[in-house]
């Protein structure tokens, strides 16, 4: 099939009550487990890339090869640039092919971050691709502050009006949680989550995935979380799975024969996660 708007994606899982895996890849082997472990499971995905991984594979190269391997499945695939930081780098990714865009400003006050997000939705809407933005911040986790603080959590009068000014097809919220490894278990607030869900109707986004507890991702699933995005956990488990095999020695030294014993491990993980978003409780 061809790319699918992530906003379609998401809006389908909101009707089914399913959410949906923002993976952050960054090379071939990376982009392909995913797009292969999708179509075995016939679970829709959507792939992403952090600006700064542009070194590893330019944008437009990410662009084509995402674009390549979605149009032999038949699972709905998306492709969106991840935490685009300005307005400048996210028409470098709508140049280089991408379908949907994130622009995160959150960093900024309320009305800068309202001001830049609206200008590349403006310009992105005219090409028709959508737009994820980010309102209240989700930081970093190994600062505690930044995901216990809910002085960065979002507001959710401000959510309305954030979507409202800005023309934002789809809202990252924070409820909780920080990019990378928690230096302690987080604890999401699911009832401002409810209360977010309730007053907005766009599809709604968790960062921070990795080291979430199950059962809460479950919890925020059920109130409306339509997209979990994953990428540390993620590149970790490559480190871990490589270095097991190369330490067990069972495979000619050859960086080909490394990639291609990693498929099926990797396949089982990311088979985990798009699952436990994806199917309901009476499917597993
Ligand atoms: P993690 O790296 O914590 O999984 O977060 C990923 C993310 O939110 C990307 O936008």
């Amino acid at each position: 099939m061809a790319l699918e708007k992530a906003v379609d994606i998401l809006k389908y899982a909101d009707e089914q009550k399913r959410c949906v895996i923002g993976f952050d890849a960054f090379n071939l082997e990376s982009i392909k487990w995913i797009i292969d472990t999708a179509e075995e499971e016939q679970i829709p995905v959507i792939m992403m890339i952090y600006p700064a991984d542009k070194k590893i594979m330019p944008f437009s190269t990410f662009a084509a090869v995402t674009g390549d391997l979605a149009s032999k499945v038949r699972v709905p695939v998306g492709l969106m640039l991840d935490h685009g930081p300005d307005f400048a780098t996210t028409m470098e990714a709508v140049k280089g092919g991408f379908s949907s865009m994130m622009i995160d400003t959150s960093h900024l006050d309320f009305e800068e971050n309202v001001r830049q997000t609206a200008e590349v939705v403006k310009a992105c809407h005219a090409l028709g691709i959508d737009v994820e933005g980010e309102l209240g911040h989700v930081g970093i986790a190994a600062n505690e502050d930044d995901y216990k603080n809910a002085d960065n959590f979002t507001r959710v009068d401000k959510a309305v009006e954030f979507i409202e000014r800005t023309g934002v097809d789809i809202l990252a919220v924070s409820i909780g949680t920080a990019h990378g490894s928690y230096v302690s278990a987080p604890k999401l607030d699911l009832e401002r989550l409810e209360q977010i869900n309730a007053a907005t109707d766009i599809p709604l986004v968790l960062h921070g995935g990795t080291g979430v507890p199950e059962d809460q991702l479950k919890a925020a699933f059920a109130r409306g979380i339509n997209k979990l995005n994953y990428a540390t956990g993620y590149k970790l488990k490559m480190y871990e799975v490589a270095k097991q095999i190369i330490d067990a020695g069972e495979i000619r030294p050859r960086m080909g024969d490394l990639v291609l014993a990693m498929e099926r491990p990797m396949h089982e993980f990311l088979r985990g996660i798009m699952r436990l978003a994806w199917l309901h409780e009476d499917e597993r």
